[in-house]
């Protein structure tokens, strides 16, 4: 039996007449940048994610990047983000000249540990960005009552958790501004790229805006410094159609993060996913941990069962941000969770008999010892 780590096929398959019509009607409409079909897309997404404004633009990475631009955070400034996350975290961070400040995870989740915050913050710290990492919620409650307390914005990184909640609020209304990618293989994916800012206030919503579409509210008037981000009318008609099916799809995670739970439990040294307390969270990723990672990964390979590893390096030891001049060591939880974390197959319409093999082929691999060596 195969098992690809990921497969669009089933999702597509569901809506392929509705994508059809979007596509038609967006030929049809002979408009194709920010014309009905962004702004229909927008409202809808504010609303789903419980928000007053939502701002589309072309990828996660900018949104991150023009929430940051729009809360006036620049060089000099300092912005907390966690240790373990993909690098677009930081890099949305960098890019604005503001400076990273790194903090370690919480070892069940790999979220953002708020305990460990407070250390982090100075005089100069303008945002916190929490990421709701694999899908599921970071630890809201202690960060949003450090924001209040230290007068910082927290931002949403929520590119992988679109759908999630905690303690019943929606992700993406949890703190000032979230951003989010429509990368095809998220749980709410584009035909290409593409990504979105929610916000609750008017007037930050309102410098994205302007932002996203070089300055411009009106043509060729340019009031600020923009640049072009823009989110295009054919992946808001696709990202509408998909919007509607999103919580059946998330719901089907579900389905097979439990399924996995239930199949991995008490395994060999195998660590399972943890859950924040009050999480609703919709499983982007499921991914394990044990000490022999690669190996397993290999006897996984080799009975046609796809791994990844989300992620083998932690930013602060990537050659990209070697000048901050962080060492092996300095975060270590994040760093072993580099090393010890896969990635399996999950994504709407994966079938138990296929969840069910790749708990065998787990259950057989850690049946006989691992070597322990990482690949170089
Ligand atoms: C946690 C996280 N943040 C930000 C991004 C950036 O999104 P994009 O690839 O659309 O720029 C991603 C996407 O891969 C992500 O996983």
């Amino acid at each position: 039996m195969n098992v690809p780590f990921f497969d669009i096929g089933p999702t597509h398959a569901a809506i392929a007449a509705e994508l059809d019509a979007a596509w038609r009607a967006t030929l049809d409409g002979r408009q194709f940048i920010l014309g009905e079909r962004v702004s229909a897309f927008e409202s809808e997404f504010a609303t789903y994610c419980a928000t007053g404004h939502g701002i589309g633009v072309a990828n996660g990475l900018d949104a991150l990047t023009l929430i940051l631009e729009g809360l006036g955070v620049s060089a000099g400034d300092e912005v907390i983000v966690p240790a373990h996350t993909f690098i677009a975290t930081w890099l949305g961070v960098t890019r604005t000249g503001a400076k990273p400040v790194p903090v370690d995870c919480i070892a069940s989740t790999g979220n953002i540990d708020p305990e460990l915050v407070p250390a982090a913050i100075t005089a100069r710290t303008k945002a916190l960005i929490a990421v709701h990492l694999y899908g599921m919620p970071a630890e809201m409650a202690p960060l949003q009552a450090l924001a209040a307390r230290h007068n910082f914005h927290l931002i949403e990184d929520a590119a992988q958790a679109h759908g999630a909640s905690y303690r019943g609020g929606k992700v993406g209304s949890l703190g000032t501004a979230a951003g989010f990618s429509f990368y095809p293989t998220k749980n709410l994916g584009a035909l290409g790229d593409g990504g979105a800012v929610v916000a609750h206030d008017a007037a930050l919503a309102r410098r994205i805006r302007l932002i996203r579409n070089y300055g411009s509210e009106k043509k060729y008037e340019h009031q600020i410094v923009g640049c072009n981000s823009r989110l295009d009318e054919l992946q808001a008609a696709i990202l509408s159609v998909k919007l509607r099916r999103l919580d059946e799809w998330n719901a089907d995670r579900r389905r097979i993060a439990a399924r996995y739970m239930n199949g991995l439990f008490g395994l060999p040294g195998l660590e399972l996913p943890g859950v924040t307390e009050g999480a609703e969270p919709v499983w982007h990723l499921f991914s394990v941990r044990h000490a022999a990672r690669d190996a397993l990964a290999d006897a996984l390979n080799a009975a046609s069962v796809q791994t990844m590893v989300h992620y083998p390096v932690p930013p602060h030891l990537q050659p990209a941000y070697a000048a901050l001049g962080y060492r092996t060591g300095q975060f270590p939880l994040a760093e072993t969770i580099a090393g010890t974390t896969l990635s399996l197959p999950i994504w709407p319409g994966l079938g138990d008999a296929q969840i069910d093999h790749v708990c065998t082929m787990i259950g057989q691999a850690l049946a006989q010892p691992l070597k322990r060596e990482a690949r170089g």
